[in-house]
């Protein structure tokens, strides 16, 4: 009875704690008062960027800390790409965010953005012995790199019959461009520009005439009251001399004057939250998710395909008898295995013909080619594993009965042991493939338009992340509900026992 008091009498200050926790927690967001989270994305140079030792540098970074000095509140920058930087202004998730944002009337109507802080444009970026690109127009049914959720991705949806690929930074795109995937990016003029001063881009020229005149703002929530503290930091920036300091810095040039007033004031907020809204939205959003959708099973079962023929070969030299042999498959196994998906797509993608083109030949992939090689090679690693046990687990006792009927070693794996093995592989496989489904949303970071990419490049242009990934999940939840049945299905349809029943 006492004790029955004592668990009770515990798990109530348990919960009394945990409330107390999660109302602490909470209420960070509201009496942080002095502290403002500032999101940014560091790959912009020279607005903002990581220093060799990871410390974030960069125009805006010194703007920032001089207007919160100015207005006596203090600064924690957090890194987040820079297509989520709006939604997450937008939930709160932050309190502000400085990242080189152009301010556009679509944008001013799901944040706020402060008085503007600095004149941009967008330029066209091409190889310099590119001579054809000179214009806009002559844009025409090229391929163009730009960056995600970005005015130069905006920009490059208006010139007829362009192939768009969208990388997660700039520099990726500028990347792109160098290594001879695209004809052309759209980005900053400011951020192009300085990557070709600094000697960080060589072979690459930037159209003169600027495509666009833009201004940078800082963003808050709608009716955030941190946008008032924002903007008087900025007016006393401005005129003290600060800001002419810090653009003197980065820019070598005297700054441009820049309009007083906020730009696209009051724009009409009309992201309400009602469940048929979101309806709407998934349903519009469906058919380009199902295209996307499409592209994902088109790479996984390509991928599983060659995957499964690399890692059956793998996963038998692994049982061979030759130990370098061995080793070499083993040093393969390792390597796939232990090293990130991730990494192994960039080095394909972005290294190699990068490599290429510094020993002086030019060579560049098929974004297809390139996913598909990946995703096969790494999953080849994890297959050969499967085909090894599944190998193992067969009894000696049978190769042994098989070799005194007279069979010969292929005839004995052919025959006895790998039909046998092949059924414990079927629920191992299964796993492979549904990972190897998954994984494809990988490939997005190389500019493959597959489901999770099409979701991004939704939310990029409508800002509803909620309602477009959670139909995204739904998508891929369906394709591996659909996978895993098919393989118990396999499972079933490839049990003797069943079989001899019928
Ligand atoms: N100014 C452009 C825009 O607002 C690009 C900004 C990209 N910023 C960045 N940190 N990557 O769309």
């Amino acid at each position: 009875m006492i004790r029955l008091n004592f668990r009770r009498w515990w798990r109530g200050l348990l919960l009394v704690g945990l409330s107390c926790t999660l109302i602490a927690g909470c209420s960070v967001n509201s009496d942080s008062g002095k502290t403002l989270r500032v999101a940014t994305e560091p790959a912009f140079p020279p607005f903002e960027f990581q220093g060799v030792g990871g410390q974030l540098q960069g125009f805006s970074l010194d703007l920032m800390n001089a207007i919160a000095t100015a207005a006596n509140f203090k600064v924690k920058f957090q890194s987040i790409p820079f297509d989520g930087i709006i939604p997450a202004v937008q939930a709160n998730t932050v309190d502000a965010a400085i990242s080189s944002i152009t301010i556009t009337a679509e944008r001013a109507k799901t944040v706020s953005f402060s008085r503007p802080y600095f004149k941009a444009g967008l330029a066209i970026a091409v190889r310099s012995d590119n001579q054809d690109i000179t214009s806009l127009d002559s844009l025409k049914n090229k391929k163009l790199a730009v960056q995600i959720g970005t005015t130069g991705a905006e920009k490059a949806k208006s010139v007829p019959g362009v192939q768009i690929r969208s990388f997660d930074s700039a520099p990726l795109a500028l990347q792109e461009l160098l290594n001879g995937n695209v004809d052309a990016v759209i980005n900053d003029a400011p951020v192009t520009l300085y990557a070709i001063n600094t000697g960080n881009l060589q072979g690459i020229k930037v159209i003169q005439q600027l495509l666009t005149e833009e201004y940078y703002g800082i963003a808050t929530a709608k009716n955030s009251p941190n946008l008032t503290l924002i903007n008087d930091g900025l007016d006393r920036v401005l005129s003290n001399g600060e800001y002419s300091q810090i653009y003197k810095k980065w820019f070598k040039a005297e700054p441009p004057s820049l309009p007083a007033k906020s730009l696209f004031e009051n724009q009409a907020n009309d992201s309400k939250a009602n469940i048929i809204t979101s309806l709407s939205i998934i349903w519009r959003a469906f058919p380009l998710l199902l295209q996307g959708a499409l592209v994902t099973l088109q790479l996984t079962i390509l991928s599983v395909v060659l995957g499964l023929v690399g890692g059956s070969l793998i996963g038998i030299i692994r049982l061979s008898d030759i130990k370098p042999v061995r080793w070499l498959a083993r040093a393969y196994v390792d390597f796939f295995r232990g090293t990130p998906l991730l990494v192994q797509i960039f080095m394909i993608y972005f290294g190699i013909p990068a490599i290429a083109q510094q020993l002086g030949f030019t060579f560049n992939f098929n974004p297809l080619v390139a996913g598909v090689l990946a995703l096969s090679l790494n999953s080849a690693a994890y297959i050969a594993e499967i085909v090894r046990a599944g190998i193992q687990s067969i009894e000696p006792g049978q190769t042994e009965a098989a070799q005194s009927l007279g069979l010969s070693s292929v005839e004995t794996m052919r025959y006895i042991i790998f039909p046998q093995a092949f059924r414990r592989m079927i629920p191992p496989l299964g796993n492979e493939f549904i990972s190897l489904l998954k994984d494809t949303s990988l490939v997005a970071v190389i500019g493959f338009e597959e489901l999770f990419r099409k979701g991004q490049l939704i939310v990029a242009g409508n800002y509803r992340a909620f309602e477009i990934y959670a139909a995204v999940a739904l998508v891929y939840l369906c394709l591996t509900l659909l996978s895993s049945q098919a393989f118990s299905k396999l499972e079933v349809w490839m049990n003797p026992i069943r079989q001899q029943r019928k």
